[in-house]
Order: C-alpha cells, then sequence, then structure tokens
C-alpha cells in the first residue's frame, strides 16, 4: 500500500526496529547504571582490576587477630584495615543499604615484629602491637547481576603477601569466600565492626 508516495508495510517495519532499538538501548543503560564511575573496573575477560587509589578512601575499621591469640597460627595475623568508596558510603548513611558498585578492600598489615612472647613490643605510648609493613588485598564487589548465585557479592584475592599485589584478579568460587559471608555476615558485609564509624554522628 501506498500512501501519500510512502511505503506502509516499510514504514511499520522501521517503526519495528527503531522500537527493538530502543528497548535495546534501555536495556544498555540499565546495565550501566549498576557500574557507576566510581564503581569497580573489569578486564575483558570479567577480571577485577585492583583499584589505585583505595588509600584516599573511606577507612572503616582494623579487625585484629594476631598469632598470639591464635596458637601462633592465625590465618591472617596482620590487621585487617578495611576501605569503601567515598560515594558508597554517603549512599550507606543515607539508606543503610550498600549500593551497586561498592567495593570493600580489605588490606592486611602486620604488626611491626616484637621481642615480647606474644610478638607485642614497647613503644612510648605502651605496650601493644604497630602497624607495620603491608602484606596483601581481598576485595568484595557489590555487583546483584554479576554475582546473583551469591547474594550479590564477588569475592576477589589480589594475593596474601607484600607488594607489589596482582594486577587483576578473577572472582574466588562461592565456597572459599561468599559461602562464609553468607552464613555469618549482616548482608554479605560484616557491617558490626564497621558501625562505631558507619553509624557515627
Ligand atoms: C570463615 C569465614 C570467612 C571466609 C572463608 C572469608 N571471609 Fe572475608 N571476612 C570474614 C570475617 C569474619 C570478616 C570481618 C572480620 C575480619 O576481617 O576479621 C571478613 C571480612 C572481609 C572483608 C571486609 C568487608 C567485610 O565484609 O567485613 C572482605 C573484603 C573479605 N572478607 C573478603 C574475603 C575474600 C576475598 C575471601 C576469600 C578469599 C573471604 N573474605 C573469605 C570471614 C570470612
Amino acid at each position: 500500500m501506498n500512501i501519500n508516495g510512502f511505503n506502509a508495510p516499510s514504514m511499520v517495519a522501521t517503526a519495528i526496529v527503531c522500537g527493538i532499538g530502543l528497548v535495546i538501548g534501555t536495556v544498555l543503560t540499565a546495565g550501566a547504571q549498576s557500574d557507576p564511575a566510581w564503581g569497580p573496573k573489569w578486564t575483558a575477560n570479567s577480571e577485577l582490576i585492583l583499584p589505585q587509589d583505595y588509600h584516599q578512601w573511606v577507612f572503616l575499621g582494623a579487625p585484629l587477630t594476631p598469632n598470639a591469640l591464635n596458637d601462633d597460627a592465625a590465618n591472617f595475623p596482620e590487621y585487617h584495615n578495611v576501605y569503601v568508596q567515598p560515594q558508597a558510603f554517603s549512599a550507606y548513611r543515607k539508606s543503610g543499604k550498600w549500593p551497586e558498585g561498592t567495593i570493600m578492600l580489605k588490606e592486611l598489615q602486620l604488626t611491626i615484629p616484637g621481642p615480647n612472647p606474644d610478638g607485642s613490643r614497647d613503644e612510648v605510648s605502651g605496650r601493644g602491637y604497630f602497624p607495620g609493613k603491608r602484606n596483601g588485598i581481598d576485595i568484595s564487589v557489590k555487583d546483584s547481576q554479576r554475582f546473583k548465585d551469591t547474594e550479590g557479592w564477588g569475592f576477589f584475592n589480589f594475593g596474601h603477601h607484600a607488594p607489589p599485589y596482582a594486577k587483576t584478579a578473577e572472582a574466588m568460587p562461592a565456597d572459599a569466600c561468599a559461602g562464609c559471608h553468607i552464613a555469618n555476615a549482616t548482608e554479605m558485609v560484616f557491617s558490626k565492626f564497621y558501625d562505631p564509624i558507619l553509624k557515627a554522628k
């Protein structure tokens, strides 16, 4: 059929193609929203790229499980220094939820070796443990699409040793990391240890 010189079936076809294009465009945009500009960066084969500026993020706390309290064989005898992006921190303070793109970065930091039997040392402030060399990085990332099988969080290890750390890391199997967080944490993060800072007024 020809209306005023236009071919009606081809106009319909064009409209359908445009409609599909619009839907695809919308889906792509929605997908992009889950990776904010401040969020995680991925390689082409879905490895997480280690963030570079994390020492400028918000410091949430430093759980410490020293060898002396763990039969001289703590899995992680270091301070567990935990950082999160300032944008995720602000969003959490407003809503009580970690936004898509949140990175919880735990950098391990050894205590300075000490002469006392429990590995402690005496400094002018007193006897205790003091931060020494950096010794590894673990990360968890919130991405509900990518990690829907593990409650929306993916887990990554960039090495348990002195820097330089790995530049990229693939997601760890669920039983290596996510399982324990699913069983024991609050919405995948051990927030109870960070509440004094997360909820500070
Ligand atoms: C047996 C339980 C368990 C396993 C397995 C485990 N974690 Fe955790 N994780 C914890 C606990 C408890 C904390 C908080 C206290 C601490 O750091 O000691 C924590 C804290 C973290 C944090 C800081 C944010 C938070 O949720 O508190 C990150 C990041 C993290 N773990 C990543 C990993 C990665 C990566 C793996 C696997 C390589 C892993 N975890 C395996 C128990 C576990």
